[in-house]
């Protein structure tokens, strides 16, 4: 076959083209990433594959880490792994190269990590505290050999901030008696005990063990049997030391996610007010019976358990570790999705975001101690105020984008409405097809959430049921803070004392906020704010 010789500046210029019409390809697909249809534009997400969980949150040097339950092979669950990204500010993140890899004790399941300031564990120095990572192994191998002992908790540790890691030798540290669902290991400081904490879900209970250095861990009790929600297995727990807000009294929660069993169908957080003395979780006295006064109300929404959030998609979240001690707050973010349909969200380079970062307060309500979440203040940084207005009249209807002059749903809108004598108010976010109710209802006293036609819901029969959350406390003033991002919505009612993170996929992005009311209310203020996509830094 006869070839066209090319000359030396021919070939040289061919290659010049070439080469620029590959990197601006690469330009073109690098802008793409982070802009695909439903693409979360202030909620974390991995660039690309599969996330749930995260995990090994821990604040170090100034860095926020998080970690996170990571397939890199496809967009499902599969092989774990800890994927890994840090973060000033809890907001705008940076993605960095996977943490850990699974090995032959098995797959990298959930777990935490803490700055082991005084080195107990010998894997550093003093001077050069170890970040230690704990988290369960799960050997599939073993699994599928039907052997009960397949899920055992290992250590890994970086000296360089959490960029390179090495496993402990001497892994496994922790093996279960006998029970197969023995995981998501979280540890803390006990400082009265000088010891180490671990928080272990052990299929319907939580075990907490105790170790001076880490490695050797000794049994100390159990919580749970019989108590809260028991629809599911337990899993990823989390023992937080609080004040209650507002005194210098303290309690210890105890976060319990439970899959399934969660307030609305499929996975949801639980949790539990007491007290901790490095050997025993002692729930409040009386924290069941609180929780019956809220059974009175509506029983069929409580499912036996006193949850964190009432919208489907809040899963597996824990707080952070190492938060400095100037900083009182227990920051909090979560898996925002339900085992239900994880696998099935109609999303393609990636699939899975957390929630926005939260700050759980402990506040000794009406009916007992109570979890109220809010979003962290760093938020207010992000924002950029749009509008605002004051004191409308609603007589049964308002469009609030148009009373604030907008032609678009910002991503953070605030409302407080005083309902004077209407009993039912609904929040409408729509475009022209596909709409999102959210509805106080108070002579049912509850809140229901709609997502049945707010756009693409055929994935999951579940993703169409309507959301419910008791209504307690009913003196007609309600604040809502909306977060609308590209696929979801938290909406904090009063405070964070009543919270719903759901997902959504609108086929194109909302375009009002309607209210409905059946009686005259008044909007006392409506304010729209822009929220900086993290994805610039
Ligand atoms: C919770 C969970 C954990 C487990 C991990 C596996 O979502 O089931 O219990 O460690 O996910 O990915």
């Amino acid at each position: 076959m006869k070839r066209n010789k090319l000359s030396v500046g021919q070939k040289f210029l061919l290659l010049s083209i070439s080469l620029t019409l590959i990197t601006s390809a690469m330009t073109v697909v690098a802008e793409e990433i982070y802009h695909e249809k439903h693409r979360p534009q202030f909620h974390y997400s991995p660039h690309q594959q599969w996330m749930n969980d995260p995990n090994g949150m821990v604040y170090y040097e100034g860095e926020y880490h998080l970690f996170y339950q990571y397939n890199p092979y496809n967009n499902i669950w599969g092989p774990m792994h800890w994927g890994h990204a840090v973060s000033k500010n809890m907001l705008n993140w940076e993605e960095l190269p996977i943490a850990l890899f699974p090995d032959n004790h098995g797959a990298i399941f959930s777990g935490s990590a803490v700055i082991d300031w005084k080195n107990t564990s010998g894997f550093g120095t003093t001077k050069n505290p170890p970040m230690v990572a704990i988290f369960t192994y799960h050997d599939h191998l073993a699994e599928n050999l039907k052997q009960k002992t397949y899920q055992t908790q290992g250590l890994a540790y970086s000296l360089d901030k959490g960029r390179s890691w090495t496993k402990y030798e001497g892994n496994p540290v922790l093996t279960s008696p006998d029970i197969p669902d023995f995981r998501d290991p979280k540890v803390s400081w006990y400082e009265p005990g000088k010891k180490w904490i671990m928080t272990l879900a052990v299929k319907d209970r939580i075990s907490f063990y105790s170790s001076k250095n880490l490695k050797n861990w000794t049994h100390e009790s159990d919580f749970g049997q019989g108590i809260g929600g028991h629809g599911g297995v337990w899993e990823c727990p989390d023992l937080i030391k609080m004040k209650v807000k507002g005194t210098d009294e303290e309690k210890y929660v105890l976060l319990v996610s439970i899959n399934p069993g969660g307030p609305n169908g499929g996975s949801g957080t639980q949790y539990f007010v007491g007290d901790f003395d490095g050997k025993e979780f002692v729930l409040e006295t009386g924290f069941s019976e609180l929780l019956a006064s809220d059974v009175d109300t509506s029983p069929e929404l409580i499912k036996d358990g006193i949850w964190l959030d009432y919208g489907t998609d809040n899963y597996a979240g824990v707080t952070w570790a190492d938060v400095p001690a100037t900083d009182e707050r227990k920051l909090f973010i979560g898996w925002m999705n339900n085992w239900q349909y994880a696998n099935k969200l109609p999303t393609n380079r990636w699939r899975g975001a957390m929630t926005i970062p939260r700050e759980l307060q402990l506040v000794k309500a009406k009916q007992g101690y109570r979890v109220y979440s809010v979003p962290v203040a760093e938020i207010e940084n992000q924002h950029e105020l749009l509008e605002s207005n004051e004191n409308l009249v609603v007589k049964k209807h308002l469009d609030v984008t148009k009373a604030l002059g907008l032609d678009t749903v910002t991503q953070r809108t605030t409302l407080s409405v005083d309902l004077q004598k209407a009993k039912v108010l609904r929040v409408i976010v729509e475009n022209d097809k596909d709409r999102l109710i959210f509805t106080i209802d108070r002579n049912k006293k509850q809140f229901q959430l709609d997502r049945s036609a707010s756009g693409i819901v055929d994935f999951d029969s579940m993703f169409s049921q309507i959301q419910l959350a008791p209504l307690v406390d009913d003196v007609g003033m309600f604040t809502m803070d909306f977060f609308v991002d590209e696929s979801s919505i938290e909406i904090f009612v009063n405070n964070g004392q009543t919270v719903f993170t759901s997902l959504l996929f609108p086929e194109s992005p909302y375009q009002r906020v309607l209210l409905e009311t059946d009686d005259t209310v008044l909007l006392k203020s409506a304010v729209g704010y822009g929220i900086e996509p993290l994805w610039i830094k």
